[in-house]
């Protein structure tokens, strides 16, 4: 079994190698910024360590994986445009170093790039390479939306959140991992296994994307504090303390016109008193341990077991 560290490098070398058309560089260059940014590479790295775990050479399923990879830094150029959002991985977003109508068509371009590494040496798996992709695609597009509509809405349930962050987060962490076992060629039941710890990875995976979206340190974190706050966005933290606090001082916050960062403060003193960051990762570990126990159902090595036990262990905890 490769480290995380060896796929980290394999994946990097690869994205490195992509080569983009110069002209126009309008359209090209904020593509490159985005993949040569960084990013913790969580989806690649599931997509290959899946494939290795099952005996199968990684080259089989890089350009899959590379097709996930950027699939995920597309969706990241629109949905910093719709969370209004002006950092990540700690430089300005392409919305604001360039404006919107590059982040749309940019983002456009890298949506069919993703297809089109997607289709790269998938023999006769495509048809079931492209199902998977495009399922997944329409259903994180679904989960967009309901994020979105949830900002204006207050009576959002924990069940609403749930499906929501499934749907725009875990389902791709889920084909991350199905992808693998596509490409290892591996049977329904093990492909059904991996794409479930996927899945749950994910939900732990958003819920500390949202913890540290109000606790992170932003130098680590790479993104500003506070957004969801200011957006109203539905997360666990705002849905719980809407429920449990009797002072009516939340209630004043959302959708109120008040200074960013007085808003940002009054918030998280509310979460605060309510033991939210806390309680959030009582939640997050309850997911990583389903996820853990999914793979139960796949026969492993040793060795590989404890790659994925470990990768979703650190996923609760992660700083960026
Ligand atoms: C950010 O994803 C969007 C979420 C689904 C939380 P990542 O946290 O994987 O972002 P990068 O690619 O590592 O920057
Ligand atoms: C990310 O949710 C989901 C997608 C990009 C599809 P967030 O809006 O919480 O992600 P960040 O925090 O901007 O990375
Ligand atoms: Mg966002
Ligand atoms: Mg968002
Ligand atoms: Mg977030």
């Amino acid at each position: 079994m490769y480290t995380t560290e060896y796929l980290l490098n394999y994946i990097n070398k690869a994205i490195n190698e992509i080569s983009y058309s110069n002209k126009p560089e309008g359209l090209y260059a904020p593509i490159k910024y985005t993949l040569d940014g960084g990013g913790k590479r969580i989806r690649p790295v599931l997509t290959l360590a899946v494939c290795d775990a099952l005996g199968v050479d990684i080259a089989q399923a890089i350009n899959q994986a590379l097709g996930i990879e950027i699939y995920h830094n597309f969706t990241l150029l629109h949905d910093d445009v719709m969370d209004k959002a002006d950092m990540r991985r700690g430089r300005p977003t392409v919305h604001i170093k360039w404006n919107e109508e590059t982040a749309i068509l940019s983002g456009d371009a890298m949506l069919t790039m993703a297809s089109q590494y997607a289709c790269i040496n998938a023999g006769d798996k495509i048809a079931q390479v492209m199902e998977l992709f495009n399922r997944t695609a329409m259903e994180v597009y679904e989960g967009q939306q309901y994020d979105m509509d949830f900002e204006s809405r207050n009576d959002v349930t924990v069940e609403e959140y749930l499906n929501m962050i499934c749907l725009k987060t875990s389902v791709l962490l889920g084909c991350a991992c199905e992808m693998g076992a596509l490409m290892a060629g591996a049977s329904d039941e093990v492909k059904d296994a991996f794409y479930k710890y996927g899945v749950k990875l994910g939900l732990a995976f958003q819920l500390q994307d949202d913890y540290l979206d109000t606790y992170g340190d932003p130098v680590v974190f790479g993104k500003k504090i506070g957004g969801d706050i200011l957006n109203d966005k539905k997360t666990w933290l705002l849905i719980s303390a809407m429920a449990e606090d009797k002072s009516g001082r939340l209630q004043k916050m959302i959708g109120a016109d008040i200074a960013p960062e007085e808003k940002i403060k009054t918030v998280t003193a509310i979460y605060n008193e309510l033991n939210l960051a806390e309680r959030c990762h009582v939640l997050i570990d309850d997911y990583a341990a389903d996820a853990i126990s999914e793979l139960d159902k796949i026969q492993l090595s040793a060795e590989a077991k404890s790659f994925f036990v470990e990768l979703a262990q650190k996923s609760c905890r992660r700083t960026h």
